[in-house]
């Protein structure tokens, strides 16, 4: 609760968990983690001090994604459940206090769903086929790909069907785009988010929620390599202004609901503006913001960072967002140059993020310091690494440590579906537990201290440049960034993300928070 805004939905100032379902918890022996799995670690997300969690997609799929290629919105994948393994779930988080957000993937559908499935049956120039991208190829006989645009997952965005039409596919093959100007589109995902909303879930993340629409005629571009990020201007296939009907309407669904459902929106847009015009007040309720995950450890990039993403929110009047990991990116503490100095530097970062005003997203796992694992090639499963395109995410979704000394360290019984690392055991939940000096006591502790801050006032206050230093009420925090220790002003330490130097500096790497007179 926010004390410059009583009436506040409580999202605005959560600190959501993200929830890899396929390696969070395993409640049987085929090494996937699952609904009945998250259910018997509920308890450990309430100790944690979280106030929601976040599911990535659970329907059932054939996983060529990891469920971002989903074969039916409304039901379960039999690995990880079923409906009722959901509503156990469900029931069990609001129980505990804690919200529960999903997935929601609406440019794109397996390739198995049933609807492509109809389109490939029917041929060209069915409503079937109307309800996708499909177009005839240019060049001899069609075969050459209908434009010249390049799949997020490497190679053409264009596959082609034994009838000689071609379609269209941001990300895999087995990905194809949905045609969102079709009413019959539109249609089935209100049905979709209605669906989910009567079982009670609190919110939804939409997926590449900047895609949906493309540009009329699926225009040529100049450069194709450089259009395969959604941050590129005037992207033809990325952040068209029609999109922003179909989050508009989505609004006014989810207000025909009580307890201030919401939805945040993945959206990689050209511009920070650009991305915050997701969380316009009649459209999503937030936007992702990935400044701090771009960042790189550096007082002065932290510094930008604060100022423009608070900047940015409020043109919105929107919360701002906070991220340091997520499933599609290298853990923070492993960016942040690895071992010892790593946990340090990922610590401190975490600690400056948490005293934030907004909402904080959690990544599993970094709560317990893991790192990045290398995963032996032949051992990785990430579509992007499978079509060549860069080493993969696999080394951020390995399944977490919870017992135990040896794999699968009490994440099921069998052998988990990316290999873990030996050496984890330091790393558990159980060892980390009773710990106070552990990465799971210190994220504790500043979560729980975090529900004192209050305010959205934020004020950068300068003690050099390689210090990160801002003030949230009676609070002032500083970060260390730089190779020498800094002086700390004058106040009670509230909170160190390590041990402190003597005679009142603070180590490099190091960030804490200081009790300070409030401002007037
Ligand atoms: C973003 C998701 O976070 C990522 O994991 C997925 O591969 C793409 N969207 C495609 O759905």
């Amino acid at each position: 609760m926010n004390d410059a805004r009583p009436d506040a939905p409580w999202w605005r100032d959560a600190v959501c968990y993200e929830v890899y379902i396929r390696s969070f918890a395993d409640a049987g022996s085929d090494g996937y983690g699952d609904l009945p799995g998250l259910t018997s670690r509920l308890g450990h997300l309430a100790d944690l001090g979280v106030d929601a969690l976040w599911i990535t997609p659970f329907y059932p799929s054939p996983q060529h994604d990891h469920g971002y290629d989903v074969a039916d919105y409304r039901d379960v994948e039999p690995t990880y459940g079923d409906l009722e393994a959901f509503d156990t779930m469900l029931t069990g988080a609001h129980e505990l206090g804690l919200k529960v957000i999903v997935d929601l993937v609406p440019n794109h559908t397996s390739s198995e769903h049933p609807w492509f499935q109809a389109a490939l049956a029917a041929g060209p120039g069915s409503p079937e086929r109307a309800r996708y991208l499909f177009r005839d190829g240019k060049g001899r006989a069609g075969r050459e790909p209908p434009n010249n645009w390049l799949s997020v997952f490497g190679g053409p965005a264009w596959e082609r069907v034994p009838d000689g039409q071609w379609y269209l596919h941001l990300f895999d093959s087995s990905q194809p785009d949905l045609d969102w100007t079709n009413p019959e589109v539109a249609a089935d995902f209100e049905t979709t988010l209605r669906f989910w909303l009567d079982r009670g879930v609190d919110g939804f993340r939409v997926d590449v929620a900047h895609g949906l629409r493309k540009a009329a005629g699926l225009p040529d571009v100049d450069d194709p390599q450089k259009f395969v990020s959604g941050t590129m201007p005037r992207a033809p296939m990325w952040d068209q202004p029609e999109v922003h009907e179909v989050y508009r309407r989505w609004h006014e669904v989810l207000a025909g609901y009580d307890g201030d459902r919401m939805m945040v929106a993945e959206a990689w847009a050209a511009t920070p503006a650009a991305t915050m015009a997701y969380a316009r007040p009649d459209e999503m309720s937030q936007a992702f913001n990935f400044h701090w995950l771009e960042a790189e450890w550096s007082a002065r990039e932290f510094r930008d960072v604060v100022s423009l993403s608070l900047t940015e929110a409020a043109t919105v009047d929107s919360s701002p967002t906070w991220v340091l990991s997520n499933h599609d990116v290298v853990r923070h503490p492993t960016r942040y140059g690895g071992g010892k100095v790593g946990l340090a530097r990922g610590r401190a970062a975490t600690m400056a993020m948490l005293a934030l005003p907004g909402s904080a997203y959690l990544y599993q796992g970094e709560e317990l310091g893991l790192e990045q694992v290398e995963v032996p090639e032949t051992q990785r499963q990430d579509p992007e690494f499978l079509n060549g395109r860069g080493p993969g995410r696999d080394g951020c979704r390995v399944p977490i440590p919870w017992s135990g000394t040896a794999a699968p360290y009490g994440n099921g019984t069998g052998d988990p579906w990316l290999p873990q690392p030996d050496g984890w055991a330091a790393l558990t939940v159980e060892a980390q537990r009773a710990e106070p000096d552990s990465t799971l006591s210190f994220y504790r502790r500043v979560l729980a201290a975090r529900r004192a801050l209050a305010g959205d006032a934020v004020e950068l206050v300068d003690l050099g440049e390689d210090v990160l230093a801002f003030r949230r009420g009676a609070v002032l925090v500083v970060l260390n960034a730089g190779e020498e220790h800094v002086p700390l002003p004058d106040g009670e330490v509230l909170l160190a993300s390590d041990g402190l130097g003597g005679e009142g500096t603070l180590p490099p790497d190091c960030a804490a928070w200081l009790a300070v007179a409030p401002v007037s």
